[in-house]
């Protein structure tokens, strides 16, 4: 290969870090000899997948010679009615990773600025280093609640893009309806406001500003959505967005024929379909957060309060020694130094017996720590 060949790679793409996703499990048992190992590391559903849809996907199954609906229009039509908005107005992704991925090339010539609280979700400074354009970071308030004014005081007329991800991964945190209508109404109009709610199905704040709401009411948002969370299907990759239609319609421009795959529309519209699997996943989260704050406190640590399903919890001592020491137990837990938030380590919730398995082992952990001291 010749050297001419990589200095013709664009240079915006030397700036952007890897994303480092949550250990898997089986290089943790090869790694640390282990038996068992427990995964509370990417905020997945630990109830696994609606059983409804596991028999849409074998339903499916046969089908797999063929190509998917591009159009997708059976998962449109079930997103539809939950939603009260029309088939133009979704856009479905390979994830709301992908979906992220064509907001950007939508939108984002080289320079333009993406505006963007943090700690945050990592994919949307992806989205802006693709695309060459220039990321600017507004530091979450006290708490790691959101401070609206300082993301409008960043916004400028090269702003293109302000994503809001509420609840925030990976603090917990949201922004309530209050606010979130203040900043809408006072948001310059060339300004597209991409709300995350990735998370969102799990939130009980009453308070808890909703995306849809804004986009009803005539705003500049995008709301996004995905099937990995709550729905439990994120092995399979599906996301979309809700907007207006002639938003939809441009990044529609950048989507690839067959971006969602057939078992994954198959399985999603299942899913939609089983309000008794999701009612059971909140339970497992409720009933989660409480074991985990509970047990936390026990061990004299303080917990951001979350609205999602994983919380974020001062160590009080260096995250990442904890969060290796926790490896070698078998947990793989998410250090915060590597999301942003040094010192805190961010818990995904398990089942009943995962979370008291986690807790058991930190107890332990910290334990041997402190008599090395
Ligand atoms: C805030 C947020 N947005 C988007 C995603 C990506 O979700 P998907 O699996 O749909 O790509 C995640 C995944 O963890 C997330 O935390």
């Amino acid at each position: 290969m010749s050297e001419e060949i990589l200095r013709n790679v664009r240079s915006n793409l030397f700036k952007i870090e890897p994303y480092v996703p949550g250990k898997p499990m089986k290089e943790v048992k090869r790694e640390y000899g282990l038996e068992e190992v427990i995964k509370l590391a990417s905020n997945e559903n630990p109830l696994g997948p609606s059983k409804k849809a596991q028999d849409a996907i074998v339903a499916a199954m046969a089908d797999i010679h063929r190509y998917p609906d591009g159009g997708a229009r059976d998962l449109k039509v079930a997103l539809c009615e939950r939603n009260g908005v029309t088939p133009s107005q979704i856009l479905v992704g390979n994830g709301s990773d992908e979906v992220i991925k064509m907001i950007s090339e939508t939108f984002l010539h080289a320079g333009d600025e993406v505006v963007i609280p943090a700690p945050t979700f990592s994919q949307y400074w992806f989205g802006a280093q693709v695309m060459g354009g220039t990321t600017v970071t507004v530091e979450l308030g006290a708490g790691f609640e959101f401070d609206l004014d300082a993301v409008l005081a960043a916004v400028t007329e090269r702003t293109r893009l302000v994503y809001l991800c509420t609840p925030n991964n990976p603090t917990g945190t949201y922004i309530k309806k209050q606010a979130m209508q203040s900043f809408l109404e006072r948001v310059p109009k060339h300004v597209l406001v991409v709300l995350d709610e990735a998370y969102i199905e799990y939130a009980e704040a009453e308070d808890a500003a909703n995306g849809i709401e804004f986009l009803h009411g005539g705003h500049n948002v995008i709301v996004m959505r995905t099937f990995s969370k709550l729905y439990a299907l994120a092995g399979l990759r599906l996301g979309y967005a809700i907007g207006p239609s002639a938003v939809i319609g441009a990044i529609e421009r950048t989507r690839e024929p067959f971006n969602a795959n057939l078992l994954a529309q198959a399985a999603a519209v299942a899913a939609l379909a089983d309000e008794e699997h999701r009612e059971a996943s909140r339970q497992v989260n409720r009933d989660g957060i409480a074991q985990l704050t509970a047990g936390l406190e026990l061990l004299g640590y303080s917990v951001i309060p979350t609205q999602a399903n994983f919380l974020i919890f001062d160590t009080k001592t260096d995250d990442k020694e904890i969060f290796q020491a926790l490896l070698h137990e078998g947990l793989i837990a998410r250090s915060g130094t590597a999301l942003g938030v040094p010192g805190y380590l961010r818990i995904s919730v398990g089942t009943a017996e995962e979370n008291s398995k986690f807790l058991e082992a930190l107890k332990r952990v910290v334990f041997r720590l402190n008599q090395k001291v």
